[in-house]
């Protein structure tokens, strides 16, 4: 595997694999990978011809009251685990190729941002887009990944390739989980063992919306009331939100739509804020 830290220098790169014809397969992420990256890596292992991983703790997506400089970094271990996977690139830039003094430009998804995360994280995802923007520019993948995980991540991409007419496919994959459900994030590495043991609340409060889907309850708001209770059985976890959504626009749903809606929740764990959700 080798790694490329200059933009200049992986552009060119992945110009000369695009002008013999080969298919580059793209995965963005923010290091300190687990199993949920390694998916999205076999993946785009499986259907391009080479593949690329980028590992940036990208600044413009973290407010100043949000855990930027402790987010968790393991480069050594990181570059072991992509080796193994049989990356071909690994583009490790610093923060200075990727901002450097003057950068000014930035793109934003309007409507889909403002709600959920968007609504608790009101910068976030303009960090997102444009640090995935100028990755698509550096990297030229056909296909690039993404975990459901990160579900308003997912869409507002869809919606700039879409929009802003990137030659691109986005491939979305299933969460991954750990053996109670938890679902696999680098925050977790934060969570003391109570709050590790109490964060599976997020999971059975999603098992409860599902089983209730599938007993035929509709409702938007029992479900959510239902989901609650679980929660506030637990001592630590504190509900951010608990929301049920249309996929296609974000709306807010009064009855579950059937291929059409993401149920989705934030709670702080702790200090923690984790997120999950169900695609029904
Ligand atoms: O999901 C992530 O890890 C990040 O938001 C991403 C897509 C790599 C952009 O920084």
């Amino acid at each position: 595997m080798r790694i490329v830290y200059e933009p200049y220098e992986m552009q060119e790169i992945a110009n000369k694999y695009r002008e013999w014809g080969k298919t580059i397969g793209f995965v963005p992420t923010m290091g300190y990978l687990h199993k949920g990256h390694l998916s999205l890596v076999k993946e785009a292992k499986k259907n391009n011809d080479v593949t690329f991983v980028s590992i940036f703790v990208n600044p413009t997506q973290f407010a100043p009251n949000e855990d930027l400089d402790k987010y968790p970094r393991d480069i050594e271990r990181d570059e072991e685990l992509l080796k193994r996977e049989g990356v071909d690139f690994l583009f490790y830039p610093t923060v200075e190729n990727m901002y450097p003094d003057g950068f000014q430009t930035y793109v934003s998804v309007e409507n889909l941002t403002q709600v959920l995360e968007g609504a608790s994280r009101p910068t976030h995802f303009r960090g997102v887009t444009t640090v995935v923007s100028k990755l698509f520019n550096i990297t030229k993948p056909h296909r690039a990944y993404f975990g459901k995980k990160d579900a308003q991540q997912l869409i507002v991409i869809k919606k700039m390739v879409e929009n802003l007419n990137f030659d691109v496919e986005i491939v979305g994959l299933p969460i991954v989980r750990e053996s109670d459900g938890l679902a696999m994030s680098s925050r977790n590495k934060y969570l003391n063992k109570k709050e590790r043991e109490e964060a599976v609340c997020l999971y059975k409060s999603l098992q409860k919306a599902k089983e209730m889907i599938d007993k035929g309850t509709d409702d938007a708001e029992t479900i959510k009331q239902e989901m609650r209770k679980i929660i506030e059985k637990y001592e630590i976890p504190k509900i951010d939100y608990i929301s049920i959504n249309s996929l296609s626009e974000l709306k807010e749903l009064k009855k579950i739509e059937k291929d059409n809606t993401l149920i989705s929740l934030a709670v702080f764990v702790g200090k923690t804020r984790l997120i999950d959700n169900l695609w029904i």
